[in-house]
């Protein structure tokens, strides 16, 4: 979906003084959060847990009493890379230890599912695992933790975790800013040969439309105009309407454009195989719901895609963007691609460059194949040397930035509505985005943080548009 970020989550909540050992001293967390937005979001959400159990958030991991790392396994080495910063923490933890004080060290997300124990054997300094199900028991797994206990918790917990979750207070969700995520569908049942999702994130679950939407009027209350509808196979997400009808993605989109200050509605990331007719339609029907679409083919070939277990051909993806340019001719596209997947051909790759040229990016990722165990893919014959794929990741990357350059510059001249979101870098101004997701400069004076105003685009630089109020 993303490439991997760093996110210290922002939320600084009041001590509640809950403390089970008698110690009433302010507790604080760090979180570091890395991978996709589902991470950010997730890192929000136990902050909230953790707020209501006592620990103000702090953004310096030396401040804190509890250190989280919520990892993302989508990557190859992701595990590796969290062995060592935790070999970093455990000599904090030492130092801590020789001041008589302690740190509890806590590992979530996604390597956190994959590994389990295996983590609490090779990091011994590491007191809990909790895998993405298991958030709400956090306080729970705290308590234990204090107790003397190690604790790995990674089972897919047959309750709600979002009903056992707290809200945010609405000062917190103020705080985070007038753009938010808000989850509503969680795992996946696609199985792509190359990826470890299903089996850390497990199997695809909606969330219930009056979860959603009083979540969304929270959000809305707080002050937040954007929302961005977040699952590993968003547009998979189904329920029941109040009208006791089954509702898809498109449907639950119209019900929450009806909350008062919710101005715009996005969504990622979305399978080819899912976006239905309603969803489609809701791109021409729904003005609040931005023209941009997160939709990865992930390669041209339809061999690949078979042996990628895709469930469609790029013929299928092409009619498919028809369809959706139909309903919305101004949507930008957004894709993820992956080069030298075992058994790739040139020409195969060829495919690939083909259809990118047909379809024309807005923006877009594109990685390596890296086999990760457990996948099928792994056990694929047919492996890409890693030069090949170094030089098709590169001839690949070279057309997908200049389609994505030549979109950024056709904006010049245009005028839009822009949703101001925080203080630029420079004194003086702020940052807006583009119905396009693109970020958009503009003076301070032309509107107060949570505003939409109308702009005009002066200047595009590589990612970012400079303008003046219309
Ligand atoms: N190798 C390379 N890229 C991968 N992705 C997922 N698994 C792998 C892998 N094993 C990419 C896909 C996916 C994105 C989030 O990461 O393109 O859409
Ligand atoms: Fe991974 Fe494929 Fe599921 Fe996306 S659809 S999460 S790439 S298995």
């Amino acid at each position: 979906m993303d490439m991997p970020t760093t996110h210290r989550t922002p939320a600084r909540a009041a001590a509640t003084g809950d403390d089970t050992t008698g110690d009433d001293r302010d507790r604080k967390v760090f979180i570091k959060t890395y991978g996709c937005q589902m991470n950010v979001y997730d890192s929000q959400r136990m902050a909230d847990a953790l707020a209501a159990d006592g620990y103000a958030a702090t953004e310096r991991m030396e401040d804190a009493d509890l250190v989280l790392l919520n990892t993302c396994h989508i990557r190859e080495k992701a595990a590796e890379k969290v062995y060592s910063e935790l070999g970093r923490i455990r000599d904090l933890k030492t130092e801590r230890a020789l001041e008589g004080k302690t740190l509890t060290i806590g590992v979530t997300g996604c390597v956190a599912q994959a590994e389990g124990k295996e983590i609490i054997r090779r990091a011994p300094a590491v007191d809990l695992v909790v895998g993405p199900q298991t958030y709400h028991r956090l306080p729970d797994v705290l308590a234990r933790v204090r107790g003397g206990a190690r604790v790995v918790e990674t089972d897919y917990a047959i309750e709600d975790k979002f009903e056992h979750l707290p809200a945010p207070k609405k000062a917190v969700v103020a705080k985070r800013g007038v753009t938010a995520f808000l989850t509503v569908q969680e795992g996946c049942d696609k199985f792509c040969t190359f990826c470890v999702v299903p089996y850390t994130r497990g199997s695809e679950v909606s969330r219930p439309v009056e979860q959603i939407v009083a979540e969304a009027e929270r959000l809305a209350a707080a002050g937040v105009r954007e929302v961005t509808l977040l699952g590993q196979n968003v547009n998979a997400w189904h329920g029941q309407g109040p009208d006791g009808k089954a509702w898809g993605l498109g449907r639950l989109l119209f019900r929450l454009a009806e909350i008062p200050g919710i101005a715009r509605l996005r969504y990622t990331t979305s399978h080819p195989r899912d976006m239905d007719d309603e969803l489609i339609a809701a791109h021409g029907d729904l003005e609040t719901l931005m023209p941009y679409l997160h939709l990865p083919v992930q390669a041209g070939s339809d061999r690949i895609l078979k042996a990628m277990n895709r469930k469609h051909a790029a013929s299928d993806y092409l009619r498919l963007i028809e369809r959706i340019r139909a309903a919305r001719p101004d949507i930008a596209l957004s894709g993820d691609f992956i080069v030298g997947f075992p058994g790739e051909t040139d020409a195969d790759f060829e495919d690939t460059l083909r259809l990118v040229r047909e379809v024309g990016y807005a923006s877009a990722f594109s990685f390596k194949y890296s086999p990760r165990p457990g996948t099928p893919g792994a056990e694929m014959d047919g492996h890409v040397a890693e030069q090949v794929k170094d030089e098709r990741l590169q001839r690949l990357q070279a057309l997908l930035v200049d389609q994505q350059q030549a979109f950024t510059v056709s904006m010049v001249g245009r005028t839009m509505p822009v949703l101001i979101e925080k203080p630029g870098r420079q004194a003086g101004q702020r940052v807006g985005r583009s119905p396009w997701l693109q970020p958009v400069i503009v003076d301070e004076k032309a509107g107060g943080i949570g505003d939409i105003i109308d702009v005009r685009i002066m200047e595009a630089g590589f990612n970012s548009l400079h303008a003046v109020p219309a």
